[in-house]
């Protein structure tokens, strides 16, 4: 399963690279907007820091004009993956973009036929929204499960589900279980993945039995 993170903010990106874990990035214009900075450095900077796919999404909604930005953003890196809405008009971008070679993320999926429809426009990704979901009382979950299942039974299906809008470690869980390719988490989410307090206490136990021992693995000189 790849981990993309799900933030425009370049310190956390820098940060949670470094252990290794992030495949990618995804951004969206109220991400970019929360820097406070210009949207084309930030994303030249993110791809530098992460060599997997990098989304940035048009801020069009016309599909000519969506492809004319997404020509511009994807010039920036050769990582740069074009995020479009799952709307008529960013599924005919998404088509040429892609006929074009390049990648496209379809975001803002909300059901199962709308993921078919990416699929068939040949997104590199689709990006349900599950916390969106959730927060209307639908099952997000039930949406990623539906995808992966029709997504399985077509060879010609090469999209990928980027399992989005997560909220929780759960989701991460959950959506691994189902067999989606992709989850893009909050950075504050990926950190909770490392944590457990049994392991925190096991740990502490183990350190305190071993500095009883007065014992020193880089000082042994044996
Ligand atoms: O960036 C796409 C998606 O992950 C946004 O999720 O938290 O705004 O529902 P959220």
């Amino acid at each position: 399963m790849k981990f993309f993170i799900d933030t425009a903010d370049i310190d956390e990106i820098r940060a949670l690279a470094e252990t290794g874990m992030v495949d990618g990035v995804t951004t969206n214009p109220s991400l970019v907007a929360k820097t406070g900075r210009r949207f084309t450095d930030v994303v030249a900077e993110i791809c530098k820091i992460v060599p997997g796919p990098i989304s940035a999404e048009v801020t069009a909604t016309d599909a000519e004009t969506m492809i004319e930005e997404g020509r511009k953003l994807a010039a920036i890196a050769s990582n740069v993956a074009v995020k479009v809405p799952l709307t008529e008009d960013g599924l005919r971008a998404c088509r040429a973009l892609s006929d074009q070679g390049t990648m496209v993320n379809v975001t803002l999926c909300f059901s199962a036929a709308q993921s078919i429809l990416a699929a068939k426009a040949g997104a590199a990704f689709v990006s349900p929204f599950v916390g969106r979901l959730d927060d209307i009382g639908q099952s997000g979950m039930e949406l990623i499960a539906d995808i992966v299942e029709i997504y399985s039974r077509y060879d010609d299906f090469t999209t990928e589900v980027l399992v989005a809008s997560i909220r929780n470690p759960m989701h991460v869980v959950e959506a691994a279980r189902m067999g989606a390719h992709v989850a893009t988490i909050p950075p504050k989410i990926l950190s909770q993945l490392f944590k457990h307090p049994l392991t925190d206490k096991g740990l502490a136990a183990f350190l305190d039995d071993w500095a009883k021992t007065g014992q020193s693995i880089l000082g042994d000189q044996g």
